[in-house]
């Protein structure tokens, strides 16, 4: 397959895309980036490089040797620009949170259906060494079953955070630490261990004088009955993501990297000390992935090279919008909510304040 042309829109996190794709030289070819803040889009890039810059979507997506177009903006236009790229015949690469309603996922759905164009969203967390090694350890059989499993979003955000003025906003932002952040361990989790079946949740903005949640305590019930609870504060001292599970066989535990915890250094203790060597030597049998965004890019490359699903897919990213809905669900209504959830649940169409 010819190196795939990449236009990326939004020069915000999408200077991290663009330095996977410079990673993947071989794979993909950068020609555009796209930003109404031409100077910032400007500064991301060589002179000699042949990446291409404007304000103008449009200009893009009349691009031939435009392949895919990377989505690297505030979560309300995610649904539209989406859209349009896929209508114009590109595949689309659209960072998290997908869509800001199952409403808004399903039309998405739908036109992925209709055009026959592909959607990958962006959950760049799950590439990293041990997501291979818990991989592993699961196939094998040395974890065994899932008892229960904790996670942590422990980060800090003030002021300087949300002098962006999308953030902290229902219009702009749709939601708060349960839709912006914790949506990665919330993927982490359900990826490893199955789809929430339920969940109850306390939410509440403690931290900053924001419209949208920065603190939230969680309690979700995954397929085949395991317990988990996730902690979220952007009012931490600093930023750590932590994430133990408790295994028949094992303890896995993250360190506290925060932005990319599958990378760090885990540990995993057998609960029968005479497991341990053979624990030790299955990990010792893992090669190291790409990690991070290039891991993520790598796999897209390859899906869409032999037609694989092998990154992640529309269907994981509709269960973290699913997820982020019963959540909202829950909290309001102080009741649990189970999941799936139908056409007709009330937070369908959106959980956005009116
Ligand atoms: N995967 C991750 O770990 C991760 C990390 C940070 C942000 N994000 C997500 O990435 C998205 C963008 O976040 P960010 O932090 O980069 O935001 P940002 O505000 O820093 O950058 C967004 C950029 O988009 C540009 N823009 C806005 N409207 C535009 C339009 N119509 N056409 C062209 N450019 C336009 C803005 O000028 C800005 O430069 C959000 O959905 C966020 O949740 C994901």
């Amino acid at each position: 397959m010819n190196r795939l042309g990449v236009a990326i829109i939004g020069a915000g996190i999408g200077a991290q895309h663009l330095a996977a794709y410079r990673q993947l030289a071989d794979k993909f070819k950068p020609a555009w980036i796209c930003d109404l803040d031409l100077a910032r889009a400007g500064a991301l890039i060589e002179p000699d490089e042949g990446i291409e810059l404007t304000a103008d979507f449009g200009e893009v997506l009349a691009d031939p040797d435009v392949d895919i177009v990377d989505i690297c903006l505030p979560p309300h236009l995610h649904l539209p620009m989406t859209l349009k790229a896929l209508e114009a015949g590109k595949d689309v690469i659209c960072e998290k949170p997908i869509a800001c309603s199952l409403a808004e996922v399903d039309q998405m759905q739908e036109a992925i259906t209709r055009t026959g164009r592909r959607v990958f969203p962006v959950f760049q967390y799950r590439y990293g060494r041990a997501m291979a090694q818990l991989a592993h350890l699961m196939d094998t059989g040395l974890a065994g079953r899932a008892y229960t499993a904790t996670l942590e979003t422990h980060w800090s955000r003030g002021a300087d955070y949300y002098a962006v003025p999308w953030r902290g906003t229902w219009k702009g932002e749709q939601g708060g630490a349960i839709l912006g952040h914790a949506i990665h361990a919330h993927d982490l989790i359900t990826q490893l261990l199955g789809p929430a079946m339920s969940v109850s949740a306390e939410l509440s903005t403690r931290v900053n004088p924001i419209e949208t949640e920065d603190c939230a305590a969680i309690v979700m019930t995954l397929k085949g009955g395991v317990p988990v609870t996730s902690s979220v504060t952007l009012g931490a001292a600093d930023d750590r993501s932590r994430i133990r599970i408790m295994f028949e066989g094992l303890t896995a535990q993250s360190a506290d990297e925060p932005y990319a915890p599958m990378t760090g250094a885990w540990t995993y203790a057998a609960r029968a000390p005479q497991d341990q060597a053979l624990i030790d030597k299955a990990l010792a049998e893992i090669p190291e992935p790409r990690p991070g965004f290039a891991g993520f890019l790598d796999a897209v490359h390859s899906d869409l090279a032999t037609g694989s699903a092998s990154a992640v897919t529309i269907e994981d990213a509709r269960h973290s919008i699913e997820l982020v809905t019963a959540i909202y669900q829950a909290a309001r209504s102080g009741q649990r909510q189970s999941l799936p959830l139908p056409r007709n649940a009330p937070l369908y169409a959106g959980w956005q304040p009116n």
